[in-house]
C-alpha cells in the first residue's frame, strides 16, 4: 500500500490538513500525520487537533521555538528520521510556515515526491519570512494545489509546468464549512458577556507589527480611539503577549476600557467570534480568507497581501499599519461596511475531495 505523510506544525496548518486527512479515509493509501512541534502551547496546537477531530499525530517531533534557522534545522533533522523509517511515496506540506519549507526540503533531498497545498501565493514582500517559505517551497515541489487563480499566474511565471498545477479550492474553507454546526454551539459570546455585532475582533502577531516598541505603542493609541466607538476582543498570540511585557506596555493595554484581551481562542470559538463581529482587524494571512467567506469586513494591517482574491471578491481592505490611517479607515469602514461581491471560485467545502481524487488518480497511480 502506498504511503503519504502530511505535515502540521503551526496553528494555521491544522485547518488546512484536517479535511485532507478526513477525506483520505476513502482512499487506497496509508496517511500519516507528522506534527513538528513548531507550535506546542495547548491553545495553538492541541486545541485545534481536538476541534478539527484530528487523531493524535503519528509522530510528534517536539522541535519548539528558536531562531528561524534553528527551528528549520531541527525540524529537518527530526523529519528526516521519520522519512527514513516510513519511506513515504508522497509528502504533503501546507501553507508557508517554517515547518512547510523544512519538511519540503527533507522530502526533495530524499527523492520523495512533494505536494504543496496553498501553493503559488505571493505577497511580493521578501521581508516576510512566510514569503521566503512560499517561494522556496514552490521551487522544490512536484505538485501544486492552489486556492485562487492568482497563484496560477505566479506559478506559470516561475516556469512550473501546467500539468503539475491543480486549482482545487481552499481546504481551510472546507474546515470552516464542516465546523459550522460546532461553531453554532460555541458558548464563547456568553463566556465573554458579548452580544452579536457589538464588538470588533483583533489579531496581531506579525513580527513587523509587534516586535518593536514604537509600533506596539501606536497600536495602543489605535485601540484607545477605536474603543470610543465599540468593544474590542483581542485574543492575543504568545509572541504579542511577550513583546507587550518586554516593552512594559502591559499596564497601558489593561487600562483601555472596552478592550477585552483573551488567550488565543480555540478554532471553534474563534470563528464564532469572527462570525458575530462587526469587523475584523488583523495581520494574519488566513483570516483574510475566512472573513471573505463569512462576509465580515476585514481590515488587514499590512502593506501587501498574498491573497488578492480576498480584495477582488471579498471583504478585505489593506491598510499600511500607520496609526492615523488605521483610525481613519476604521471609522469609515464602521459606518460603511464593505460587502462581499461573491465567494471566490471553488471555495465550496470540497477542496480536500478534489485533492484526494487527484492524488489517487494522477499522483499515486
Ligand atoms: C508562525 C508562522 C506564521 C503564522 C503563525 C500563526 C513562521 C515563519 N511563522 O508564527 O506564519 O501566521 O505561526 O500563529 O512559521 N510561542 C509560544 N508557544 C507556541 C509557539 C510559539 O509561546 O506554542 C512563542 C515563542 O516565544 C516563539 C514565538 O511565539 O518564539 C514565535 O513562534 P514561531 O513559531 O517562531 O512563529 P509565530 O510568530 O507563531
Amino acid at each position: 500500500m502506498k504511503k503519504v505523510i502530511s505535515v502540521v506544525g503551526a496553528r494555521p496548518n491544522f485547518m488546512k490538513v484536517a479535511p485532507i486527512y478526513h477525506q483520505s479515509k476513502y482512499a487506497h493509501f496509508k496517511h500519516l500525520i507528522v506534527h513538528t512541534g513548531q507550535h506546542y502551547d495547548y491553545n495553538l496546537s492541541d486545541s485545534f487537533i481536538t476541534a478539527l477531530d484530528l487523531p493524535k499525530p503519528d509522530y510528534f517531533l517536539g522541535v519548539g521555538s528558536g531562531t528561524h534557522s534553528q527551528q528549520t534545522a531541527r525540524i529537518m533533522i527530526e523529519f528526516e528520521k521519520v522519512c527514513v523509517a516510513e519511506n513515504p511515496d508522497l509528502v504533503i506540506v501546507v501553507g508557508d510556515v517554517n515547518s512547510t519549507i523544512a519538511c519540503g526540503l527533507v522530502a526533495v533531498k530524499m527523492g520523495i515526491k512533494l505536494a504543496h497545498v496553498e501553493a503559488g501565493l505571493r505577497s511580493g514582500d521578501r521581508t516576510m519570512p512566510e514569503e521566503i517559505n512560499r517561494i522556496a517551497t514552490d521551487s522544490i515541489s512536484d505538485y501544486f494545489f492552489i486556492t485562487e487563480e492568482d497563484a496560477l499566474a505566479n506559478l506559470r511565471k516561475s516556469g512550473v509546468p501546467e500539468d503539475r498545477i491543480f486549482f482545487v479550492g481552499n481546504t481551510m474553507i472546507d474546515s470552516l464549512v464542516k465546523s459550522l454546526p460546532k461553531i453554532e454551539e460555541s458558548k464563547i459570546l456568553k463566556k465573554l458577556a458579548l452580544k452579536p455585532k457589538e464588538y470588533v475582533l483583533v489579531t496581531l502577531h506579525r513580527p513587523s507589527n509587534v516586535d518593536n516598541k514604537e509600533s506596539l505603542t501606536d497600536f495602543l493609541e489605535v485601540f484607545r480611539q477605536i474603543s470610543k466607538r465599540t468593544k474590542i476582543v483581542f485574543p492575543m498570540h504568545p509572541r504579542t503577549i511577550q513583546r507587550i511585557k518586554d516593552f512594559n506596555l502591559d499596564y497601558h493595554y489593561e487600562q483601555i476600557d472596552g478592550l477585552i484581551i483573551t488567550e488565543p481562542a480555540n478554532y471553534i470559538d474563534f470563528i464564532k467570534l469572527m462570525q458575530n463581529s462587526k469587523m475584523v482587524l488583523t495581520d494574519s494571512g488566513g483570516i483574510q480568507e475566512e472573513t471573505t467567506f463569512l462576509d465580515i469586513p476585514c481590515l488587514t494591517l499590512r502593506t501587501t497581501t498574498e491573497r488578492p482574491v480576498t480584495i477582488e471578491f471579498g471583504t478585505n481592505i489593506l491598510i499600511t499599519p500607520d496609526k492615523d490611517l488605521i483610525i481613519k479607515t476604521f471609522n469609515y469602514a464602521l459606518d460603511n461596511p464593505i460587502k462581499r461581491k461573491s465567494i471566490p471560485p471553488l471555495w465550496d467545502g470540497n477542496a480536500a475531495k478534489r485533492i484526494i481524487d487527484i492524488i489517487s488518480q494522477k499522483i499515486l497511480c
